[in-house]
């Protein structure tokens, strides 16, 4: 009854505020084309993570996971004129068909799409030393999250808003005897966050299409 009752809501908030526009169903109806499992995080969700950016005044995006796309265009949409977002998947008919959906989106002048481990490219752009990231949205391997969150703290500056999906999944985050590799890495990453003092952090408990789950956010710290 409850869930009826949050999925019900989720529909009153996109049909609102009109989340569900050709691109992005375009985007959704490709995966499904293609057999992508539908891990893509939800219309509502999508423009929740639209309008941190946009709060934010986001102008360089760091996203791990893309799937076909479909978080990357909502992040993109957040982005001025000159804004660019980088995003790092590792399995490259994903990332081909995530490249189809932002060109048809329009947004290819402002999205890379970096093929391969998620941990070898963020290597890379902390060796090269490039401008920091305004805004990181982690969601790829949840038993990466914890190496993923030292990652963007290197690739961070004062101020930067980190953001992890998937952080509850359905309440499986308080068992502490799971077994289950998804609920144990978000339970590390939890715990190292908390614990990490160059952020001030929380976690958001999301309910609606995608069933019971939830975000955290954290904000670098000035002087850290
Ligand atoms: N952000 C997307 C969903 C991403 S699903 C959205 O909401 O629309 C997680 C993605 O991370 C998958 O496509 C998976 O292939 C990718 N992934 C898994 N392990 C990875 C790794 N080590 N490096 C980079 N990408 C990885
Ligand atoms: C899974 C991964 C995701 O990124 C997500 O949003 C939902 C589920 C998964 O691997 O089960
Ligand atoms: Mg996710």
């Amino acid at each position: 009854m409850a869930q009826e009752r949050w999925v019900a809501v989720d529909q009153y908030i996109s049909n609102l505020f009109n989340t569900l526009d050709p691109n992005l169903e375009a985007t959704l109806a490709s995966g499904a084309a293609a057999g992508l499992p539908a891990i893509n995080v939800s219309p509502v969700q999508g423009r929740f993570l639209m309008f941190l950016a946009k709060s934010h005044g986001a102008r360089r995006i760091l996203e791990i996971g893309t799937l076909g796309g479909y978080s990357t265009i909502w992040l993109a949409r957040a982005l001025p004129e000159d804004g660019r977002l980088i995003t790092l998947e590792i399995d490259p008919t994903r990332a081909e068909i995530a490249r189809r959906n932002i060109v048809q989106a329009g947004l290819d002048d402002k999205i890379d799409i970096i093929v391969g481990p998620a941990r070898d490219s963020l290597r890379q752009f902390a060796d090269e030393g490039g401008d920091p990231f305004d805004l990181i949205f982690i969601d790829a391997d949840k038993m990466g999250y914890v190496e993923y969150l030292e990652w963007s703290l290197a690739l961070a500056r004062a101020g930067t808003l980190i953001i992890a999906d998937n952080v509850v999944r359905k309440g499986a985050v308080i068992d502490e005897l799971s077994d289950d590799p998804d609920v144990i890495g978000a339970q590390r990453f939890n715990q190292k966050l908390a614990a990490e003092p160059r952020v001030v952090a929380t976690i958001i408990q999301t309910v609606g299409s995608k069933g019971h789950d939830g975000f955290a956010l954290a904000v670098v710290k000035e002087g850290r």
